[in-house]
């Protein structure tokens, strides 16, 4: 019920936004009438060429250059070109060729304009057109300002919504996916500030020459993002190959990295940890790569000997992962995966206090997908099993918080066919 009322609250909320950017979107047009055909057209096409080289942010928006641009049009032309050129950066064909859900591109699209919208009204009402001097002070102060308003709208409008649909923190949602971007605001205001000196004072020609570095930056960006998804994908492909080879384990780690993203929700961590998280977790057995496969397929008792071998894991998974340069500040999670809160886990018998949030996490998700599928000695535990197993090692074995979230997770989970 609360899942069906929170999807019923996005949506209204989705709808309204976009109904309201409509609607001032509207409002601009009418009330400053003025378009210019080659703004529309030159900006038009550069903000297109932009917006399809942004480089995307974990599960939100984009950090995208198409403001400074939307906002040079605005400083050159005025509100009504302003808002035609921030209308097509709304077209944006990576999202339609990846089929991204119609109500995402009614939301988008819906708090563009409606920031757009409000900032093009303050702009237009504080900037002084009459002033010959370019660089009048308050002028540049106007543009800064603006930027700033436009960012805090949108972002907050985008944090709305996901605070409707994961239920976490509006304020966090917004430190955690959006603080960071503050600063490249500044920039932004020195790219419409550039753009617009530019072709004012000299020709509307020099857009070719401020437009190359912009595309060139987002250009850079969007490989980085895509260099840092190409490793994680192989690793991830390694480790499949390893655990197909393990009968027992066959899809362990997609597994533990769902459940750990379930607590993870759970405990409301935000998208960036999330998204951390789920690497590790990926990764935490990695190390397995190592262990005979004769031990790891064992169908007997495993003997000493067997369970040193074993015991290495950690250690190995975690010299592997520290080498991925994003993940090696909290590549000691996998070193820990197997410690106990009471200080009886391995590889060193760390205590509660000694052991990242993350490597519990990881261990809860891990012992649990242990329970929860067949092994040679014993089938999988059923739902009520699972919830018995894991009270009974609250405090021994599992973070007594982290574990009530898990057994909330599985209270909730439907029942196996
Ligand atoms: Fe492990």
């Amino acid at each position: 019920m609360k899942e069906e009322g929170n999807k019923a609250g996005l949506l209204s909320y989705v709808f309204l936004v976009f109904l309201a950017g409509i609607a001032s979107t509207i409002f601009v047009l009418f009330k400053y009438r003025n378009i210019s055909l080659l703004g529309v057209g030159l900006f038009g096409a550069l903000i297109f060429a932009s917006d399809n080289l942004s480089a995307p942010l974990p599960k939100t928006g984009s950090v995208s250059v198409n403001f400074g641009i939307s906002l040079a049009s605005l400083i050159i032309f005025g509100p009504a070109t302003g808002m035609l050129v921030t209308a097509i950066s709304i077209i944006n064909v990576k999202e339609i060729i990846k089929r991204v859900p119609y109500y995402k591109h009614l939301f988008n699209a819906g708090q563009y304009l409606i920031s757009f919208a409000a900032v093009s009204f303050f702009f237009e009402n504080f900037y002084d057109r009459s002033q010959t001097n370019f660089f009048y002070a308050r002028n540049i102060w106007i543009i800064f300002l603006v930027t700033y308003i436009f960012f805090i709208m949108n972002t907050l409008l985008t944090s709305g919504a996901i605070s409707l649909s994961t239920g976490s923190n509006l304020i966090n949602i917004w430190i955690f996916n959006f603080a960071w971007i503050v600063p490249f605001q500044f920039f932004l205001s020195a790219i419409a500030i550039a753009i617009a000196f530019l072709y004012i004072r000299f020709s509307p020609f020099t857009i070719i020459f401020t437009s190359v570095p912009l595309i060139i930056i987002q250009y850079t960006y969007l490989l980085r993002h895509k260099e840092r998804r190409t490793i994680l994908a192989s690793i991830i492909q390694i480790v499949k190959i390893i655990e197909a080879k393990d009968v027992y384990t066959a899809g362990h780690s997609v597994r533990v990295a769902d459940y750990s993203e379930l607590i993870a929700r759970g405990m409301r961590l935000n998208e960036y940890d999330i998204e951390t998280l789920r690497n590790l977790a990926n990764l935490h057995d990695i190390g397995k790569i190592q262990i005979d496969l004769a031990i790891l397929n064992k169908t007997t008792k495993l003997t000493d000997r067997d369970w040193t071998e074993i015991k290495k894991h950690p250690v190995v998974s975690y010299e592997i992962v520290k080498q991925i340069d994003f993940l090696k500040d909290r590549a000691t999670s996998i070193l820990y995966h197997h410690e106990k809160v009471d200080g009886t886990g391995y590889p060193f018998g760390k205590k509660s206090e000694e052991i990242p949030v993350f490597a519990k996490i990881l261990c809860v998700a891990d012992s649990y997908d242990a329970m929860t599928t067949d092994r040679p000695y014993r089938r999988a535990l059923t739902k009520e099993e699972t919830i018995v197993e894991l009270e009974n090692n609250k405090d021994k074995q599992f973070d007594p918080q982290i574990c009530d979230i898990m057994i909330d997770i599985i209270k909730q989970m439907p029942a196996k066919a």
